[in-house]
C-alpha cells in the first residue's frame, strides 16, 4: 500500500504523506501543504475531508457497516441497553457490572435539575420550540456548576466522570422538563429506576398516579436512544468537537451540539417523516401519488427519511428500527395507518430504477417516529430525543478533543471569492 501521495503544482511535485486507519481507510495528510505551496484543499461543507483521527465509531457508509469501539451495532441493538452503550463510547470498552452500576449510580444521584435552574424554565413562554429550550438550559449547566466547567482541559477532565453522567441524566430529565412545562403541566422528581423507565416517568406520572412501564416500551425506547447514540463526524459532533477544541467545557460545548442538531436537515428529518407521512394518509394517497412526485427532484418533495448524506446503502439502523416497530405495535396492540404507508412507500421505493440508481434507501428517521409515537411521546418532542441518544457520543468526542496532547484549534481555511482591495468612498460621493 502507498505511504506517500504525489501531487504535482505548477510543475512541482509534493510528497504527502498517506495514513491508514484500523479499518484500512486511506487518508493523504495535507497538513503541511499550504506551508510547503501555498495550496490550500477546497472542500465545501468537509464532505471528503477526515478533520480528526478517532477510536470511536466506524462508519462504512457503502457497504452499511456501523461499528461502536468495534462492537457492530446490530449486536448492541440486540444485546445491550442505551446506558451501557453510552458507556462503551464514552469509556472505550464495554463495563463489567461494577462499573456498570457505579456509572448507573452517579447518573441517579444527578437525575434532578436543581432548584434554581428550575426557575429557567418560567422564562420561556410556554409554545417555546422544545429544542430552544433544551440548548438554552443545557448552556445554563456551565453557569450553574463553574467548578465543573472552568474552561481548563486539565481541571475539567478530573471531573469528567461526574460531568458526563450528569450531563446525560439531566439532559433526559430537561427534555421531560420542557414537555410537561410546554403542557402547563407540574414537574414529576426522578425516581430510582432505570434511565428509560425514569424518562417514561419524568414524562408521564401524574399526581397519585405512577406512570406504570411495559417492559416493551421500555426495550423500544432503549432500543431508539441506543441507535442514536453515536455516529462519527455528522453536524453536530463536529460543532461539539469545533467548540470543545477552542477549550470549552464540556456543558457549553453539548450545547452547542444541540444547537447545530435542530436544524431540520439534521435532527429534524424524523419530525418531517411524520408530517410526510400524514399528509399521505390525509390526502387518501396510499404512497404511490407520492413516490412519482418524490423522483420529481424538487428538494419540497422529497421522500423524507430516504437517502444519507454517508449510507449509499441501507442504513443499519433503519432496518433494526423497522423490524422493531413491527415488534411494538404487535405487543402494544396498536394499528397505526401511517406504518402501513411507511411500508408500502419503502417497497415501491426499494423497487424503483429512480430510488435504485441513486443509491437511496431508507434511513434511521424513516421508522423511528413512528415508534415514539407508539410510545406516546409527541412529534414536538422528537429531536430533543435524538440529543437525549446522541449525547454519549457527543460527551466521548469531546473527551477526545479535551484529552489530545497535542490538539490544536479547530480553524479550517477558506477560498476567498470576495471583491479584491478598493479605496474607501466617503458617504458623500457615494449615490
Ligand atoms: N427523495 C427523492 N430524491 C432524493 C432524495 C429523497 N429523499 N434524496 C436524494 N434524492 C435525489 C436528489 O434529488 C439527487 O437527484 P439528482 O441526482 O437527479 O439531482 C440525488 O438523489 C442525490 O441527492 P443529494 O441531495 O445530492 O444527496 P445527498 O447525499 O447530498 O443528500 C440527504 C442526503 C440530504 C439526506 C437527502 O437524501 C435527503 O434530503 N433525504 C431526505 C431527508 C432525510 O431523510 N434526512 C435524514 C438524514 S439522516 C439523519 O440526519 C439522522
Amino acid at each position: 500500500m502507498a505511504t506517500t501521495a504525489t501531487l504535482t503544482l505548477e510543475g512541482k511535485p509534493y510528497e504527502l504523506p498517506v495514513m491508514t486507519g484500523t479499518e484500512g481507510e486511506k487518508a493523504i495528510d495535507v497538513r503541511q501543504l499550504r506551508k510547503e505551496s501555498g495550496y490550500v484543499c477546497y472542500d465545501q461543507g468537509y464532505g471528503n475531508t477526515g478533520s480528526c483521527e478517532s477510536q470511536i465509531t466506524y462508519l462504512d457508509g457503502d457497504n452499511g457497516i456501523l461499528r461502536h469501539r468495534g462492537y457492530p451495532i446490530e449486536q448492541l441493538a440486540e444485546q445491550s441497553e442505551f446506558v451501557e452503550t453510552a458507556y462503551l463510547i464514552i469509556y472505550g470498552d464495554l463495563p463489567n457490572p461494577k462499573e456498570r452500576r457505579d456509572f448507573g449510580d452517579l447518573m441517579r444521584q444527578h437525575a434532578a435539575i436543581d432548584t434554581q435552574m428550575l426557575r429557567i424554565f418560567e422564562g420561556f413562554p410556554r409554545e417555546a420550540p422544545p429544542m430552544g429550550m433544551l440548548t438554552s438550559i443545557v448552556s445554563s449547566m456551565a453557569a450553574y456548576y463553574p467548578s465543573l466547567a472552568t474552561n481548563n482541559f486539565e481541571s475539567d477532565l478530573a471531573n469528567f466522570d461526574l460531568t458526563a453522567a450528569m450531563a446525560i441524566s439531566k439532559i433526559r430529565t430537561i427534555v421531560a422538563g420542557v414537555y410537561r412545562y410546554r403542557h402547563g403541566m407540574p414537574f414529576n422528581y426522578p425516581k430510582d429506576i432505570p434511565f428509560c423507565d425514569n424518562f417514561l416517568h419524568l414524562m408521564f406520572s401524574e399526581p397519585y398516579k405512577d406512570y406504570v412501564t411495559i417492559p416493551e416500551v421500555s426495550r423500544a425506547l432503549n432500543l431508539i436512544l441506543l441507535l442514536h447514540a453515536d455516529h462519527e463526524q455528522n453536524c453536530s459532533t463536529s460543532t461539539v468537537r469545533m467548540v470543545g477544541s477552542s477549550g470549552a467545557n464540556l456543558f457549553t460545548s453539548l450545547a452547542a451540539g444541540i444547537c447545530a442538531l435542530s436544524g431540520p436537515l439534521h435532527g429534524g428529518a424524523n419530525t418531517a417523516v411524520m408530517q410526510m407521512l400524514q399528509t399521505i394518509h390525509d390526502e387518501g394517497d396510499d404512497g404511490t401519488r407520492f413516490i412519482e412526485s418524490a423522483k420529481s427532484g424538487d428538494k419540497n418533495h422529497r421522500l423524507m427519511g430516504f437517502g444519507h448524506a454517508v449510507y449509499r446503502n441501507y442504513d443499519p439502523r433503519a432496518r433494526i428500527i423497522g423490524h422493531a416497530c413491527d415488534v411494538v405495535l404487535n405487543k402494544l396492540g396498536i394499528v397505526d395507518p401511517l406504518l402501513d404507508i411507511a411500508k408500502k412507500l419503502e417497497e415501491a421505493a426499494l423497487k424503483d430504477e429512480y430510488f435504485l440508481s441513486r443509491k437511496l434507501y431508507p434511513n434511521v428517521d424513516f421508522y423511528s417516529g413512528i415508534i415514539m409515537r407508539a410510545l406516546g411521546i409527541p412529534t414536538e418532542l422528537f429531536t430533543t430525543m435524538f440529543a437525549i441518544g446522541r449525547s454519549p457520543g457527543w460527551i466521548a468526542n469531546w473527551k477526545e478533543v479535551a484529552s489530545q496532547p497535542k490538539g490544536r484549534i479547530y480553524r479550517p481555511r477558506q477560498l476567498y471569492t470576495g471583491p479584491v482591495k478598493r479605496d474607501y468612498v466617503p458617504m458623500a460621493r457615494r449615490h
